[in-house]
């Protein structure tokens, strides 16, 4: 049994990739390597090309007859908000013409396993102390528009001709699980703070005036490690005959504030850090935590470290 693992030479999907080697899988990764790098899964067959290119669909499905895949991981997309503001039709593009693409080539070869990064930012900005899955989606960015239209795809494709899905909604992923998977880029706050600290600079904190106890935004911080063992929940999930459609948060169901989570960096460098509190920034929900309800009965899935072994993998 061979798994289709896109997106496989990026942080995320390179700790898809370890991990579903260490349970035995058999993988073939298919990543444009834009922003993944194959050194981080070199001893794995990778295969790249640009997923959202008009000739994919015909590539994919080579690659599914050629090495009889019998389910996909679908982790490939771009995934930073501001990018997608800027430049929303190229987003939907990479987004959701690549699952147009994907699901082409999985109805012509009969590969009826997917599993699908989605995040918590189809939710947009949803006023509950926690998110679970029947809230209403109502992304604010293009981003997120465009990975909830990714979900209605696989969804049709369920009904039309008995895909089985699972789609994982990530909360805020941080963390590392070995260093040479590690995110290099500083996109997201955790590694912004770090690399602050490298460049002897303040972080800067994004409103310190929220409805929240210190005033700063909560989120709910998930370890990569965690969060890349929920994808080898699905996909067995998946194996039940039973399984159609669903979707479920990928978090640890515990928030933490931006403050909180600059205190805990502070104290695992042991050095003061005094941020610099600047405005509010735009489309920022003032609290998103993840309902895991779902996640941990349905899959058994629950998450193993908190922000601590976070911080301390990322560091
Ligand atoms: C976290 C908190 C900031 C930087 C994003 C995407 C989301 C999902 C996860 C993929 C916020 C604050 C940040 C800084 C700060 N991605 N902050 N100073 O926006 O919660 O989620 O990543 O699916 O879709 O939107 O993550 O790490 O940018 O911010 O104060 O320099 O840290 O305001 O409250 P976010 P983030």
């Amino acid at each position: 049994m061979t798994v289709l693992l896109t997106g496989g030479a990026g942080y995320i999907g390179a700790h898809v990739a370890r991990l579903l080697k260490e349970r035995d899988f058999d993988v073939v990764v298919v990543d444009d390597l834009t922003t993944g790098d194959s050194e981080r899964i070199a001893g794995t067959d990778v295969v790249s090309f640009d997923l959202s290119a008009d000739a994919a669909a015909n590539d994919l499905s080579q690659i599914m007859k050629s090495r009889d895949i019998t389910s996909v991981v679908h982790v490939a997309g771009k995934k930073q908000v501001g990018e997608s503001v800027n430049n929303p039709t190229w987003y939907y593009r990479q987004n959701v013409h690549s699952m147009t693409n994907l699901l082409t080539a999985m109805q012509v070869n009969c590969v009826e396993r997917l599993v699908f990064s989605s995040s918590a930012a189809v939710y947009g900005m949803p006023d509950v102390e926690e998110v679970d899955e029947r809230v209403e989606c109502s992304p604010i960015n293009p981003y997120g528009q465009s990975k909830l239209v990714c979900e209605w795809m696989s969804r049709n494709a369920a009904l039309a001709w008995g895909l089985r899905v699972a789609n994982l909604r990530y909360f805020n992923v941080a963390g590392s699980g070995w260093s040479e998977l590690k995110d290099p880029s500083a996109l997201n706050l955790i590694p912004i703070v770090l690399k602050s600290l490298v460049e002897h600079r303040q972080p800067v904190v994004f409103g310190s005036n929220y409805p929240t106890p210190d005033g700063t935004c909560i989120r709910d911080y998930v370890h990569v490690l965690d969060l890349a063992a929920a994808h080898i929940d699905a996909l067995e999930y998946l194996d039940r005959p039973d399984r159609s459609y669903d979707t479920f948060n990928v978090g640890t169901g515990t928030g933490a504030s931006v403050y909180e989570v600059v205190n805990t960096i502070s104290s695992h460098v042991g050095r003061k850090i005094q941020p610099v509190v600047d405005g509010r920034r735009a489309g920022d929900p003032a609290r998103l935590i993840a309902n895991v309800a779902r996640i941990q009965n349905e899959l058994g899935w629950k998450a193993s470290y908190g922000l601590s072994e976070i911080i301390s993998s990322a560091i």
